[in-house]
């Protein structure tokens, strides 16, 4: 038990060092990631998007700032405190006076029981130590009836490819954990609790420079862009469809998005 707090203490060390490092670059990223956030997770929170809502793992708050115009009020959580900068930055200039912000674990959400009528988390299932906790914990703070929107890129169900690629995204970024396989995403929402969960999947086509240049680490990228290079060369798509196209390494990132919700009767 106090080994697993010890692992799950010092991967949050490695999150936050990497976020405060990668703050003013993924600001940019996340703000051009989706054009359709406000209405792809206003949409799967229906009615509760006009309540209480908690946005974990906020980041630079893009998913937040899309949300609070509708909502009674947002509680931005995250456990960088860069990133909590960048949402209140953000915030700020949309003039939006509903957020609150909140630094913290999201295995270890430091709310009441029921408090929130829906809870989205985008893009940060793969850092989580133990997935399973922070589905848990939404589930908690949700209140009966309430919905929980959970987006994240996906692996692929070969386990041998979803290896292969969950270690080319970790030699990237040491502290992505795993890219979970759409089952396993399932699983771990309904072992929470959740249910009547509805998914929707849509890939996004990916460029390996771009993708590593977020991480704005000149040393750590070399040697990943001549390895994946080689395994494109070899024709292995790795899971996640990599190939070169132009002499681009190019590649799919492949997301899924679950309304999941908690029992009224709970
Ligand atoms: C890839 S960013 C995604 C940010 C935002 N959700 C978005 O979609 O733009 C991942 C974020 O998760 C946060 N994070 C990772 N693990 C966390 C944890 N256990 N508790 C709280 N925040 C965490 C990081 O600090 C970072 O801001």
């Amino acid at each position: 038990m106090k080994t697993t707090k010890r692992i799950g203490m010092d991967h949050l060390a490695r999150v936050t060092e990497e976020f405060t490092r990668q703050a003013q670059t993924f600001d940019t990223y996340a703000q051009q990631l989706d054009a359709e956030v406000g209405a792809r997770f206003g949409g799967a929170l229906g009615q509760a998007a006009r309540g209480r809502l908690l946005d974990v793992a906020c980041g630079p708050g893009v998913v937040t700032a899309a949300l609070a115009p509708a909502a009674a009020s947002v509680v931005a959580f995250d456990a960088t405190d860069e990133m909590l900068a960048k949402a209140r930055a953000r915030c700020a200039k949309a003039r939006l006076r509903n957020v609150a912000f909140k630094s913290g674990d999201a295995e270890h959400l430091p709310f009441s029981d029921g408090e929130f009528d829906g809870a989205v988390t985008r893009a940060a299932v793969h850092h989580f130590a133990e997935p399973q906790r922070a589905f848990d914990e939404m589930f908690r703070v949700l209140r009966p009836g309430g919905v929980a929107v959970i987006a994240d890129v996906i692996s692929s169900e070969d386990t041998d490819e979803s290896r292969l690629h969950n270690a080319i995204e970790r030699l990237r970024d040491p502290s992505h954990v795993r890219m979970l396989p759409a089952s396993d995403l399932d699983a771990g929402l309904r072992r929470a609790g959740f249910r009547e969960l509805q998914a929707a999947t849509w890939d996004m086509d990916r460029e390996l420079e771009e993708w590593l240049a977020i991480v704005s680490d000149p040393a750590r990228v070399e040697p990943i862009r001549i390895v994946v290079r080689a395994l494109a060369q070899a024709g292995r798509g790795a899971g996640f469809g990599l190939s070169i196209k132009d002499e681009k390494i190019v590649f799919i990132h492949r997301w899924r998005l679950i309304q999941a919700i908690k029992p009224a009767e709970h």
